[in-house]
């Protein structure tokens, strides 16, 4: 399964709690870190299990819960309120390696066991590029939990962990260091074979912006975006699907590959293709029939 928009809502929020379900996000992210206030933060998880609870039914819209970090006392607190309502995911925030993956992975299975739930069906979405170290284990998570779905990245916190005053250059394009971030993610989603998911575009009324960086998270690989508003999640989801040319060209790379099976490489419309190109057609399709499949 491949989650094309995650859509933070703040947990402690009835109004954008109504209008995320009601979104076409492939997924919500019911939030009980960040854009929690401290003094809220029991009100908001009795409000993220109430609208667990009430959506068991999950086949158009998944419902994650971002808890707080593992270095904190509300993390173990944040997961033993939610699991009742059986959240499809965790996001896990600051992380430092897969260390945290790992602890996280055996906090689910002992609160799935209290819950009745198959062991295992809780996923993971680790933030993995928010702390300053967390730059140097990237490659910790290859192999490390069968629960983890993917990686994302995050260029705040990040930021603020460097020191960095800003972290984008003049041009509105990111500093060098979060495009490190973002390179390593990427690379370290692959080597593990789980998902890459594009961080939040914060500026939230620039949709042309929030479409050249969604297509370009795509080219370079990315499957997934988190969004911050509603109105992000067309634009999203348009970026990270397909489109119907793309497709008829990866279905012709393969056919004109099956169709020749001694060849390593075959001309097409003028273009050297081979293997490289065959796996990337492939992907396309593996991702057209994942999605097809949701
Ligand atoms: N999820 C669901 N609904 C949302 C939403 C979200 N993330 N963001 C906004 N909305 C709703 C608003 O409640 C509002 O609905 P209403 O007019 O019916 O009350 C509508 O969409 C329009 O909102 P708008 O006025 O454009 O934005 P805002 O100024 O109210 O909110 C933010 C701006 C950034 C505070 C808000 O988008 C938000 O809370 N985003 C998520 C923040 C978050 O979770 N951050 C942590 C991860 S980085
Ligand atoms: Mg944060």
């Amino acid at each position: 399964m491949i989650l094309r928009s995650f859509l933070f809502v703040p947990g402690d929020s009835d109004r954008k709690m109504e209008k995320g379900c009601a979104s076409e996000a492939d997924a919500l992210i019911l939030d009980l870190e960040d854009s929690v206030s401290n003094d809220r933060q029991e009100i908001a998880r009795d409000m993220v299990c109430a609208l667990l609870t009430a959506r068991p039914d999950r086949q158009r819209q998944q419902l994650w819960v971002r808890i707080n970090p593992l270095d904190t006392d509300l993390a173990l607190p944040d997961l033993a309120a939610v699991m009742p309502g059986k959240p499809d995911g965790i996001i896990l925030p600051k992380t430092e390696s897969a260390d945290d993956a790992i602890k996280l992975d055996h906090w689910l299975a002992a609160l799935e066991t209290r819950e009745g739930i198959e062991l295992g069906a809780t996923k993971i979405l680790v933030v993995a590029t928010e702390t300053s170290r967390s730059l140097f284990t990237l490659d910790s998570f290859i192999g490390a939990t069968d629960r983890l779905y993917g990686l994302t990245w995050g260029a705040e916190d990040l930021a603020a962990a460097l020191g960095a005053t800003n972290n984008k250059l003049p041009d509105g394009t990111y500093d060098a260091p979060y495009q490190l971030a973002r390179t390593l993610c990427l690379a370290a989603s692959r080597a593990a074979e789980v998902m890459p998911v594009d961080t939040v575009y914060i500026s939230f009324r620039d949709q042309e912006g929030l479409k050249a960086e969604a297509l370009q998270a795509r080219q370079s690989g990315y499957v997934g975006k988190m969004a911050i508003h509603p109105d992000q999640v067309a634009t999203i989801n348009r970026a990270f699907t397909p489109s119907d040319e793309e497709v008829a060209h990866a279905r012709r790379i393969v056919d004109a590959f099956a169709q020749n099976p001694g060849l390593g490489t075959i001309g097409i419309d003028g273009q050297m293709v081979d293997m490289p190109h065959l796996k990337q057609a492939e992907t396309i399709l593996a991702l057209v029939a994942a999605m097809a499949g949701r």
